[in-house]
């Protein structure tokens, strides 16, 4: 800054991080890890997140949480190994996305970040910051094109990138636009005078289509051909593994991995391993053992002849002798009898199955 003024690339270094939603979609796996800390690449989901923002100088960073997860605190603690500042602030009840922010943020007098903490993207947002100064603009939303934008808000824009309608989750035959809320924005601090911090109320339903309304400078940034994938569900999980583990985002943590990344202390015995595929740390894996377009979490152990295709087994599963599983999601600690064959199944966490059953 000079005198005050501010040039069009100060930084930006504040964020707050929503990790507060309950992660139902993603049951069963998230009944024993929350979501932040599923594995995307054998690291936990919100680990990608927040080296991307300490990528682009955000550093400063608030986790907005609606309960008490030492888990989550034990991950990343004051985020020192990650080279970032972290803190945590606790909601009683949910507040929603608005809520939280104008709670987290109250008193705060620079602008700043926020973003939804189950996406993982290689936007620039450097760039984005960029644009956000030369437009002046009160808020500045990552968009991002999509076949369907139907579960999404969608937003229309002028040439100059500025949001004249925002509307949440249209039938897909209606929406006037495929680019979509990709869950990163960047606030002015203005806008926090203008947000409830004590009941439960989200951006996407109120800040953003009365900025639209009042014809407001709000304005959206995309990246053509960028990558993006909000981490909502099981079979996304699944497929930013796979997208991660092949390389689609260059120099992100995949690199070398030849499309098969193996974890630490796994044990690997005549299988026959296909890319894309995610092994996790600390794996028992038999003879003639198959495994392709899948992830495994950690402890899992897979007996000699079993195929497993398009899955995700979780920590501490037990798959017996040719055993065939495919396009199915086994949670924590489940038992899969000898000769079980599974096709787009759900186990929930500690079920035994045995074959006939
Ligand atoms: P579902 O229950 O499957 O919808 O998952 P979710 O609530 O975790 O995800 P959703 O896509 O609905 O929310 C987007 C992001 O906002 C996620 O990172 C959530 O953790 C977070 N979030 C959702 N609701 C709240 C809230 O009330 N408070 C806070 N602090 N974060 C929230």
């Amino acid at each position: 800054m000079d005198g005050g003024q501010i040039t069009p690339y100060d930084p930006i270094v504040r964020a707050i991080v929503l990790v507060g939603g309950a992660g139902t979609r993603l049951r069963p796996l998230t009944w024993r890890t929350p979501k932040q800390l599923v594995p995307v690449l054998n690291r936990p989901l919100l680990e990608h997140l927040l080296l991307h923002l300490r990528q682009h100088n955000v550093t400063r960073i608030t986790l907005a949480m609606t309960e008490r997860s030492e888990d989550i605190r034990t991950a990343f603690g004051d985020g020192t190994a990650l080279g970032i500042e972290l803190s945590y602030e606790y909601e009683d009840t949910p507040l929603g996305s608005g809520g939280a922010i104008a709670s987290v943020a109250q008193g705060w007098d620079e602008p700043f970040l926020v973003c939804n903490g189950d996406i993982i993207t290689d936007i620039d947002l450097t760039a984005m910051i960029a644009f956000h100064r030369e437009h002046a603009a009160e808020l500045t939303m990552h968009l991002h094109e999509v076949d369907d934008p139907s579960g999404f808000g969608v937003a229309v824009t002028a040439p100059d990138g500025r949001i004249t309608q925002f509307i949440e989750k249209p039938p897909r035959e209606t929406a006037p636009s495929r680019m979509i809320n990709a869950g990163n924005w960047l606030f002015e601090p203005s806008l926090l005078d203008e947000m409830n911090p004590t009941t439960f109320n989200r951006i996407e339903d109120g800040l953003f289509p009365a900025l639209c309304d009042a014809e407001r400078p709000i304005y959206g940034f995309s990246q053509p051909g960028g990558y993006w994938k909000d981490v909502g569900n099981s079979q996304a999980l699944l497929t930013v593994n796979l997208d991660l583990v092949t390389g689609l985002i260059p120099g992100h943590l995949s690199a070398d991995t030849q499309g098969v990344l193996i974890g630490g202390g796994t044990n690997i015995a005549d299988a026959d391993l296909q890319a894309p595929t995610v092994i996790g740390p600390d794996c028992q894996i038999g003879q003639n053992v198959t495994i392709s377009g899948s992830v495994l979490w950690d402890h899992v152990t897979i007996e000699s002849g079993a195929i497993i295709k398009d899955s995700i087994i979780a920590s501490g599963v037990t798959i017996g002798r040719a055993v065939k599983i495919d396009r199915s999601v086994i949670a924590h600690g489940a038992q899969i009898g000898a000769g079980v064959e599974l096709t787009d199944a759900s186990v929930e966490p500690d079920e035994q199955i045995q074959a006939g059953a």
